[in-house]
């Protein structure tokens, strides 16, 4: 597969593009610039994703600028390491059942901790962000308003990955959640972050279905 032209999609099945949409970390491209129309495009796509109510409370921020990002390269950087590599759900401490998935998260393991060095070499970050806070609330406000930009953040993720770009999903910045706020001027009381991605174009557009277990494993038919 080659890469798409200018104004053209990747030439993979929706198939293929469901099974191939990775995290991607060690083959972005510091070095080339992200189109602004190419992001706006992924937004168009995002803006397809269901939303509760209809209510449309998905915003994006997108960071292009060098001391932005450097900023909040160094938040990242910081949670990953004081809170995030403390946790026993660090995904370096997570014990999986097989030797061939215990390599499997090690290899991701050093795919996430390169991104934590390197989180401002992206030339943009893009955070999905809910118009909402659901503290306090019952259950169902926080599914409600999480659901409302978790889709819409994947679509994006997919629209990119068509486009030649790599995503990864994060969330580690938030264990310093108030921090991205006030770098963004994101008003903490009234505006609740999803997502965090960087996004670059990829080195090489070939990637490939990742290890999971089979659906048999996480079926539950009539009972839980
Ligand atoms: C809710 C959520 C939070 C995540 N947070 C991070 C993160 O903070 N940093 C990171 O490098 N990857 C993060 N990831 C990416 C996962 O590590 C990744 O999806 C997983 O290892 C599977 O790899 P794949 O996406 O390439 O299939 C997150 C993914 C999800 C869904």
């Amino acid at each position: 597969m080659t890469y798409p032209n200018e104004g053209q999609l990747l030439d993979l099945t929706a198939q293929e593009l469901l099974h191939t949409t990775r995290s991607v970390r060690l083959r972005l491209d510091f070095d080339r610039p992200v189109p602004d129309h190419l992001i706006s495009e992924c937004v168009e796509t995002a803006l397809q994703a269901p939303s509760g109510s209809n209510r449309w409370l998905m915003q994006f921020l997108v960071v292009t600028d060098p001391d932005k990002r450097a900023a909040f390269g160094e938040i990242y950087r910081d949670a990953f390491e004081q809170q995030y590599k403390k946790l026993p759900t660090y995904i370096g401490a997570v014990e999986k059942a097989t030797p061939e998935a215990n390599e499997s998260q090690g290899r991701t393991t050093r795919s996430a901790e390169f991104l934590a060095d390197t989180f401002h070499r992206a030339p943009a970050i893009v955070l999905a962000c809910a118009v909402g806070r659901a503290e306090g609330g019952a259950p169902i406000a926080k599914t409600t308003l999480l659901g409302s930009v978790l889709p819409g953040m994947w679509s994006f993720m997919l629209a990119a990955r068509l486009r030649g770009l790599g995503t990864s999903w994060t969330t580690v910045g938030l264990f310093q959640e108030q921090r991205v706020h006030d770098l963004f001027g994101i008003p903490i009381d009234s505006v609740t972050i999803g997502s965090m991605s960087p996004l670059a174009f990829t080195k090489g557009i070939d990637f490939k279905p990742a290890l999971r277990p089979s659906p048999d494993e996480v079926i539950h038919w009539n009972q839980w």
